[in-house]
């Protein structure tokens, strides 16, 4: 494998607290020096001169859709898609058909992404199909490659199978992301519930429908002894019940999609299916809340919930089109954007919440750019503005409600175990 120089970048690395100019040498898929200045060889060098360098972005929560449904994402076109983003690990959520649910799946899985351009960590489901009556196989899924459990699409909702199945998790050592969405709740509801959703006529999704299973989770996972990872926190009362579990010294981590820090409902426009996912866009005292908490340590992750769907299901009513929008290849530009220039984390911080704190929900030795660990780099330029424009996706999926957007924090390029997977140039 070539040796890669990177020339006069901002290495910013908050595992160790690094932020300074310097040179980095990349030698056989793993970071062989960082120095002031490393004379250049026979390398290729890649002039990072006014970029930030930083650690590979890792994604807890992305739908790639193979098998099954092909036409919305696969494999191939969902990790090109990553490393367009800077990302360079992703967990694909079981909900494919057939779903993640057993060993021989999640070996399935990673046989087909093996020659993928990030690294694929598989999700397993908890239950069999995901129909929430009996537990998958979840021992023999964590063997086979399984980095954590989620049943996401949904929640479990019958709480006894649930425990249990928190339980083996707890045994195994996995963590479990948790979908939280009290389906008898939802009552039809296809956007947030408030003034909007009157306005357009449309069936709302209160916040209780995601409250009440995210206090039931905490307090399951009490019980059970799991580490519980919170998915796509949109609600206020969310946090409040995730700086509960902490102040309880519980194993729980909160996670929070762009759109859902950067969006609120005033903000829809119309009603068209590229403003419908799950939870939904929600209040801007929401919003305001889920700023503050990633500001205050209370929420730890952001990941995207990159959800592709095709362009004729997405182009129509919110009454019709599936929840999911797109988000992989824009998550730190919306990041950068909407926290780090809004005041709310510094850049370090914003790296934490997309590299070092994901890494840390797997238990993974990543998210830190430091001699002899695996060089997953990434190179980004924070100075220019450029608008979203979703013909530029690698992505199947182009439904996403930012196009048009001006943002900064392009990514340049995105290296993965010392081999350039995107570039810009
Ligand atoms: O918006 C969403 N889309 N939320 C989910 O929970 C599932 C996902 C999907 O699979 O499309
Ligand atoms: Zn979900
Ligand atoms: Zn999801």
């Amino acid at each position: 494998m070539g040796r890669i120089l990177i020339k006069r970048g901002r290495l910013v690395n908050p595992a160790d607290g690094t932020d300074k100019v310097c040179d980095i040498l990349i030698d056989d898929g793993k970071i062989a020096e960082i120095a002031e200045e490393i004379p250049g060889e026979t390398e290729s060098v890649l002039d990072a001169s006014g970029k930030i360098v930083m650690p590979g972005l890792i994604d807890l929560h992305v739908h790639l859709r193979e098998p099954g449904f092909e036409y919305k994402e696969t494999i191939e076109t969902g990790t090109k898609a990553a490393a367009h983003g800077g990302v360079t690990s992703i967990c694909p959520m079981p909900n494919t058909n057939p779903v993640i649910d057993s060993p021989e799946r999640v070996r399935d899985l990673l046989e087909r992404a093996k020659d993928a351009p990030v690294h694929v960590l598989p999700v397993g489901a908890v239950t069999l199909g995901q129909e929430g009556k009996e537990l998958a196989d979840i021992r023999g899924m964590k063997e086979a490659g399984a980095v954590a459990l989620s049943e996401d699409g949904k929640s479990v909702m019958d709480s006894l199978v649930y425990r249990k199945g928190l339980c083996q998790a707890a045994e195994c050592g996995i963590p479990v992301f948790a979908h939280c969405e009290d389906k008898c709740l939802v009552d039809g509801g296809v956007m947030n519930a408030g003034k909007k959703a009157e306005e357009l006529g449309l069936p709302g999704i209160t916040n209780a429908v995601e409250d009440v299973i995210v206090a039931r989770d905490i307090f399951l996972s009490k019980e059970a002894g799991n580490r519980l990872h919170l998915c796509h926190c949109s609600t206020r009362d969310s946090a409040v019940l995730v700086e509960l579990a902490k102040k309880q010294g519980l194993p729980v981590t909160g996670e929070v999609c762009p759109h859902h820090f950067t969006m609120s409902d005033e903000e829809i426009t119309e009603d068209h299916g590229r403003f419908k996912m799950n939870p939904p866009l929600r209040g801007s005292e929401d919003v305001q809340a889920l700023k503050e908490a990633l500001r205050d340590g209370i929420m730890d992750v952001i990941s995207t919930d990159h959800a592709p769907h095709g362009e004729e299901e997405k182009n129509q009513s919110m009454r019709r089109a599936p929840f999911g929008i797109v988000g992989i290849e824009n998550s730190f530009a919306i990041g950068y954007t909407e926290l780090v220039r809004g005041g709310y984390l510094t850049l370090a911080g914003l790296i934490e919440k997309m590299s070092v704190n994901p890494a840390r929900v797997l238990g993974i030795d990543k998210g830190n750019i430091a001699v002899g660990k695996a060089a997953d780099v990434v190179i980004a330029d924070i100075s220019g503005e450029y608008e979203i424009d979703p013909e530029a996706f690698f992505s199947k999926g182009k439904n996403t409600p930012f196009a048009g957007k001006k943002v900064y924090g392009k990514v340049e390029t995105t290296i993965v175990d010392g081999r350039v997977v995107y570039s810009a140039s």
